[in-house]
């Protein structure tokens, strides 16, 4: 009998309800962003919950499904939702899905996420492209996986080509796409006034609990990733900031027409022709 892995198995499902091709690029949409995979021309959509490994999507504003399908003649995929390490606990929870879109094929990878901001010029309704982060939750999903440590450089996790390629593609869409430095809070309590003037000195610009554990995975498996922020509130005690879950839900919903826009240039615009550098996450 074969045995396959979580992602192995995922992937065959995958290909059984009708994938014939590679995925290139795929996309996590973050809080309220779901909507985003509507762009797809006669998507593949599977739930989750059919896939072994899949998170949960437990929290509202997240859908917990894969859509799959063509988009400006390039093949995308669209997780619908995420899991959040405040929800399980546990730095690891989209190992799997990541896993499965690179035993797909994909290379690039586009993180979303809804974010509060303690940075003026940055403000409730932007849209940001995140250059680096700040781990403030004192986890890492490659944390007690055992064997020679993973000592993988951090530098330009956010391909520095695909942020241009996002700015360029920004400018041919008409929309304002300032770079951002993301700090991950763990959640799921919204932070503190003194928690965000502390992030403000440390140098971030958007404070969020998702997008940092993604983005180790990913690159640790090979993908190349970029990262889009919605800006939905200014943060705790930034500007009067007080943010609230439904708050943020609603203007993710507004932010998600221009980055519907901003995502369609995005695959309009030419693509490098990259290596695809693939590495296994030992367990
Ligand atoms: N903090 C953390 N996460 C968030 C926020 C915030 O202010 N807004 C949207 N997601």
């Amino acid at each position: 009998m074969d045995v396959y892995s979580p992602a192995e198995a995922a992937a065959k499902i995958i290909k059984s309800r009708g994938l014939d091709r590679e995925i290139e690029v795929a996309f996590v949409l973050g809080t309220g962003l779901g909507s985003l995979a509507e762009a797809l021309e006669n998507p593949i959509i599977i739930p989750f919950s059919d896939l072994p490994g899949f998170p949960k999507a437990n929290v509202s504003g997240h859908i917990g499904q894969i859509a799959i399908g063509m988009q400006e003649g390039t093949c995308i995929a669209y997780l619908q939702g995420r899991s959040h390490y405040y929800e399980t606990g546990d730095a690891t929870t989209m190992r799997v899905p990541l896993e499965t879109l690179v035993a797909l094929g994909a290379h690039t990878l586009v993180l979303t996420n809804a974010a509060g901001s303690c940075n003026k010029d940055i403000y409730p309704g932007c849209l940001a492209t995140i250059t680096d982060h700040i781990n403030f939750s004192g986890r890492n999903p490659l944390l007690g996986l055992g064997g020679e440590p993973n000592f993988m450089s951090m530098v330009d996790a956010y391909e520095p080509r695909l942020i241009k390629r996002m700015k360029r593609a920004a400018l041919n869409a008409g929309i304002n796409l300032p770079e951002a430095i993301y700090m991950w809070f763990s959640g799921p309590t919204f932070e503190t006034p003194a928690e965000v003037r502390m992030a403000k000195t440390l140098g971030a610009d958007l404070v969020g609990m998702s997008t940092v554990p993604e983005v180790i995975l990913a690159r640790t498996l090979g993908l190349r990733v970029a990262a889009l922020s919605i800006v939905t509130n200014f943060a705790a005690g930034f500007s009067n900031g007080n943010p609230t879950h439904t708050g943020s839900k609603d203007m993710a919903l507004q932010g998600s027409v221009a980055l519907k826009r901003l995502i369609r240039a995005f695959l309009k615009t030419k693509e490098e022709a990259w290596g695809i550098r693939q590495v296994t996450i030992s367990s």
